[in-house]
């Protein structure tokens, strides 16, 4: 499921942001570097500026969230634009009306754009698909699949704390299997030159054909972490995991989670990020997730000015557009 094709308008320009599977370097960077440009908004005394003013942003969120959906929410408000936070649960879908005639309707009221999460893998290309030609959707997390503005505040916190990508060692560390946000880090590294990429796991939680991905294996966290730059943990994702995958969750503590000692082993200006939710003595110990190597409430933040970026790129409203698309 590549959206490289259908993210992109006639022109080449980013329209939709769907996936990072197939997307340039230079298109990564463009985001990363505008996002840069959004960070000091967040520190005004007014916290806006004027680029999506007179849009309407609707957030879809069929899953439950915190974090993306809230710096969506944020995030759209600071361009200035319209939010409408839609309910699914008290919306009309519970009374049998079909997605497409959802979307229809929300096209109806002139919305410009559809911010996604769904449970199911492939939703965000669907409505992208089904969608009037002036709107455009974001995937804020399909299934498994991915979770593409997710890797991208995590590719400008790294690159916030390391400069850049071509010398670095990266862990991703625990429930791979299920995991889309771990599929985008992996594209992003890979696209913006890290050279190594580690993905850490018990063999039931790692996709026998992740090292198509360019990624090398371990099974032994200590093996694994030994001399990284950048650790990102995971959590186990019950909630899409049919059977038993884990003995309990103490043994994967043991086995997979960041404490002290573990963390010790890599670089000791290794930093410790983690998308959220964490799982305090599952995957990641108390002294470490709030410890002085974590990063992790700095990607929330972080998420803001990325998905400002995102936004104010797929409507044509960013500082480098041409005159008539930011008009
Ligand atoms: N990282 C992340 O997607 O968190 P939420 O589920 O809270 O949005």
């Amino acid at each position: 499921m590549n959206g490289a094709d259908l993210q992109l308008d006639a022109q080449g320009r980013l329209r939709h942001f769907l996936s990072i599977e197939g997307m340039r370097r230079t298109q990564l960077e463009e985001i990363l570097q505008l996002a840069e440009s959004f960070i000091g908004v967040g520190e005004q005394q007014v916290k806006k500026v004027p680029l999506l003013r007179g849009k309407t942003v609707v957030n879809l969120f069929f899953e439950n969230s915190t974090r993306t959906r809230t710096t969506f929410e944020l995030a759209a408000k600071r361009l200035s634009a319209d939010v409408l936070n839609m309910n699914i649960a008290t919306s009309a879908t519970s009374k049998g009306e079909s997605l497409l005639d959802m979307l229809r309707n929300l096209e109806a009221m002139n919305c410009d754009m559809f911010v996604v999460r769904h449970a199911d893998s492939g939703a965000a290309h669907f409505i992208a698909h089904h969608v009037a030609p002036h709107i455009s959707v974001i995937n804020a997390g399909d299934g498994r699949h991915a979770h593409p503005t997710q890797a991208m505040l995590d590719m400008f916190t790294i690159r916030r704390h390391k400069g850049a990508f071509h010398n670095l060692k990266v862990a991703i560390v625990g429930d791979v299997l299920h995991s889309r946000v771990a599929r985008s880090q992996i594209h992003a590294l890979s696209i913006l030159g890290t050279p190594e990429i580690r993905v850490i796991g018990p063999r039931t939680l790692v996709p026998r054909d992740i090292a198509g991905l360019g990624v090398h294996v371990h099974h032994d966290l200590a093996a694994g972490l030994e001399g990284v730059d950048v650790i990102i943990m995971l959590r186990l994702q019950r909630e899409r995991m049919q059977g038993a995958f884990l003995p309990s969750e103490e043994e994967y503590f043991q086995l997979f989670g960041l404490s002290p000692e573990k963390l010790a082993l890599a670089k000791q200006d290794a930093i410790v990020m983690h998308p959220g939710p964490i799982n305090r003595g599952v995957e990641i110990a108390s002294e470490v997730a709030d410890g002085p190597q974590s990063v992790i409430l700095e990607q929330v933040t972080n998420g803001i000015a990325v998905r400002m970026a995102v936004m104010a790129l797929v409507l044509g409203r960013h500082p480098g557009a041409g005159a008539e698309e930011a008009a």
